[in-house]
């Protein structure tokens, strides 16, 4: 696919998103004027990085990981000199849930076809998935048999996943978040980020 194909499928998709009247959070997006976050980086990307939701910073700017939970995404990714231009990130729900609570399953089911649609104009090698929620969506969504593991389980894993564009990897990460007051699970991120990293060399 040439670039410029990448470029306005991601804008079809995007422009879907900004008119999803049908969608259960569009009420609460258009009541706090805040944006959807469609997802950000390199449609041509080797790695790309799939998280939950967007907080209120990323709905106020339309960015992904652009509040406290992204100052330790752009710190993983610095330490194994990766740039947000080289990966590509994004969330499995594009909208904010009201007052930063997790997901609902209606909501993941609502989302996902944005979700597999971006991932099939990608087609990225590695999928680093970020919390529970978007692991585990993965997991089901590929059919594999760790469906019922624990991220304390599959964390910095390799799981082989086979997609429609062929065989590629996940690799199941904590949620920056969960990393702010957690000294161990920084450590796991910091560890599992060089696994994602030698992956791509
Ligand atoms: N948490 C997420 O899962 N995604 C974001 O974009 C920001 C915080």
């Amino acid at each position: 696919m040439i670039a410029s194909d990448k470029t306005n499928q991601m804008k079809e998709i995007k422009d879907e998103i900004l008119n999803l009247t049908s969608s259960p959070l569009y009420k609460y997006r258009s009541e706090n004027n805040f944006l959807p976050v469609i997802g950000e980086g390199n449609h041509d990307a080797d790695i790309m990085f799939i998280g939950e939701a967007p907080g209120k910073n990323e709905a106020l700017t339309g960015r992904p990981f652009c509040g406290a939970s992204g100052k330790v995404l752009d710190e993983l990714l610095e330490s194994v000199n990766l740039k947000r231009a080289d990966v590509y990130i994004t969330n499995i729900v594009k909208d904010r849930p009201p007052g930063n609570r997790d997901p609902l399953p209606e909501e993941i089911k609502f989302y996902a076809p944005f979700l597999e649609r971006q991932i099939d104009i990608i087609k990225p090698k590695i999928i680093a998935t970020l919390g529970r929620f978007s692991m585990t969506f993965i997991l089901e969504r590929y059919g594999c048999s760790e469906q019922n593991k624990t991220i304390g389980e599959l964390h910095g894993q390799q799981v082989r996943i086979s997609t429609n564009f062929g065989d590629i990897i996940l690799i199941p990460l904590y949620h920056p978040a969960a990393s702010i007051y957690n000294r161990h699970l920084k450590e796991s991120l910091m560890t599992d980020i060089k696994i994602v990293k030698t992956l791509t060399t």
